[in-house]
């Protein structure tokens, strides 16, 4: 039989669909990595270019308004007579600064420059008002109505501001192209990095589909996210493997194990048929019947057994209280017991005390127990079933005063179809010790065969969950 995993047909011929560029995974990181990186560039240059303007636009402000109040201060009055000689003086020695005094007629009455209507406040104003422009740059100033109906504007050259203004956009179109470049370039390494852990993932899964189970994710040992994701996917394949692994062994089981009794059933079938009396044919096929019911019993055993076996979690975890374990098994056994000459009795502890487990299987734990006691042990046994914290863990102890289990078998016992040459009489497939150890390991807890002196003593210790006063 083979136990490979089937392969799938787009497994075996994957078709590899080609997506166009742009919806790409890389395409997609490149993209958004250089994109985000050209938008904080230019957005960190763009906003320390706006700052430097805007201090420059201020100290240029600052120097208008300084010559404006020194001319006020010269001419000893805010109007056009007492502003004339000042500003006179100025025109001629005072380069790079523009003036204009015009009378309230609008009469220019000494300027370097064209007339202006007589506006208050901060102006911009085109370089075709300068008297005589050498360059093209616009002059910004400032323009005061004076008390007579006068005007005076002082301005100055904008040429710094406009040169600033012009390197920026030089810096943000080299800067945009030099971000692009590097966004592009750690966008591409980026996506490397990424994409080639996810295609490791990928080639491992692959490997594994063409049959290598045994196959796993290799870590980078980074501990970043993906290696947390192939730590999980290699937990995964593990227990995957192990399921595998226990499937294999509950088909060998079933083929090995149910061989005997089917063979059974085949000669008893024979038999039936080869019977010419009618009483004996009739009695070959009860026993074929009662025969089949045994393959059944193991078969439906084992596969329960397999199921516990392949768990590595209580299935229906609840809280169980101790007390009401033992209660039900006094009132499914008492009577069993009295009825092959047993004596069954049940201590029930001080507190009670509650297990994180499932109740069903516990009560099968137990109950495999006594019917082993109950069933191994000749009429008159002394059979008791206790239970009592130690050491914050809950032990129950069967013990029975029967023949008990040599040392040297009290391993083997546990393994399955394992019956003594003691028992052969004794009806059972061997499988409830087996179940047993099933179920403990299942709830994290540990079993001990011992001499009880006379017959079996068998501890089982699992963890307590909670303890209440009685
Ligand atoms: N209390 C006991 N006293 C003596 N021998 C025991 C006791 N419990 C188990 N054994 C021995 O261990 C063997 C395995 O026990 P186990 O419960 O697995 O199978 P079984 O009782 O024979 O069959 P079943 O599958 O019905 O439980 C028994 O056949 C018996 O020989
Ligand atoms: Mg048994």
């Amino acid at each position: 039989m083979c136990y490979g995993i089937p392969e799938s047909k787009t497994s075996s011929q994957t078709i590899v669909k080609r997506l166009p560029v742009f919806r790409s995974s890389s395409f997609r990181i490149i993209a958004l990595f250089a994109g985000c990186f050209l938008v904080s560039g230019l957005l960190v240059t763009g906003l320390s270019g706006y700052r430097g303007q805007k201090i420059l636009s201020q100290q240029i402000r600052q120097a208008v308004a300084n010559e404006r109040d020194e001319a006020f201060s010269e001419a000893h009055g805010r109007d056009v007579s007492h502003l004339y000689p000042v500003i006179k003086e100025l025109v001629q020695n005072e380069p790079g600064f523009y003036y204009l005094l015009q009378d309230d007629q609008e009469h220019s009455i000494i300027s370097n420059m064209l007339h202006l209507r007589p506006i208050a406040g901060w102006r911009w104003l085109a370089w075709t008002h300068r008297t005589s422009p050498s360059d093209r740059h616009p002059v910004i100033g400032y323009g005061t109505v004076l008390y007579d109906g006068g005007y005076f504007f002082v301005g100055i050259d904008s040429t710094a501001l406009q040169s600033l203004h012009h390197d920026l956009w030089l810096t943000l179109s080299w800067s945009s192209i030099v971000f692009l470049l590097i966004g592009l370039g750690g966008g591409i390494i980026l996506s490397r990095l990424i994409l080639g852990k996810i295609e490791t993932i990928s080639l491992t899964a692959r490997e594994i589909m063409h049959g290598d189970i045994t196959r796993r994710i290799t870590l980078s040992a980074t501990g970043d996210e993906f290696d947390h994701l192939a730590d999980s996917l290699n937990a995964m394949l593990d227990r995957n493997e192990a399921l595998i692994a226990s499937v294999r062994q509950v088909s060998d089981d079933i083929a090995h194990d149910m061989r005997r009794p089917l063979a059974r059933l085949g000669q008893y079938l024979d038999e039936a048929m080869g019977a010419s009396v009618i009483d004996i044919r009739n009695g070959a096929l009860l026993r074929a019947k009662a025969g089949l019911r045994d393959a059944l019993e193991i078969f439906s055993s084992l596969l329960r057994l397999a199921q516990i076996e392949s768990r590595d979690r209580v299935p229906d975890s609840q809280v169980c209280s101790v007390q009401r374990l033992l209660e039900k098994i006094e009132s499914f056994y008492k009577s069993v017991a009295e009825d092959y000459g047993h004596t069954l009795i049940i201590i029930t502890p001080e507190s009670d005390l509650m297990i994180d487990g499932n109740r069903v299987l516990l009560v099968q734990m137990l109950s495999n127990l006594i019917e082993n006691a109950i069933n191994h042990s000749p009429a008159g046994a002394r059979i008791v079933l206790s239970a009592e914290l130690q050491n914050a863990e809950i032990m129950f102890v069967v013990t029975d005063t029967g023949p008990g289990i040599p040392p040297a078998e009290r391993e083997r016992v546990f393994e399955k179809m394992v019956r003594l040459d003691s028992s052969r009489t004794i009806p059972g497939n061997g499988l409830g010790l087996s179940m047993v150890r099933a179920i403990v390991c299942l709830h994290r807890g540990i079993i001990r065969l011992q001499d009880n002196k006379p017959g079996l003593r068998c501890e089982i210790t699992l963890p307590v969950f909670s303890v209440s006063e009685k």
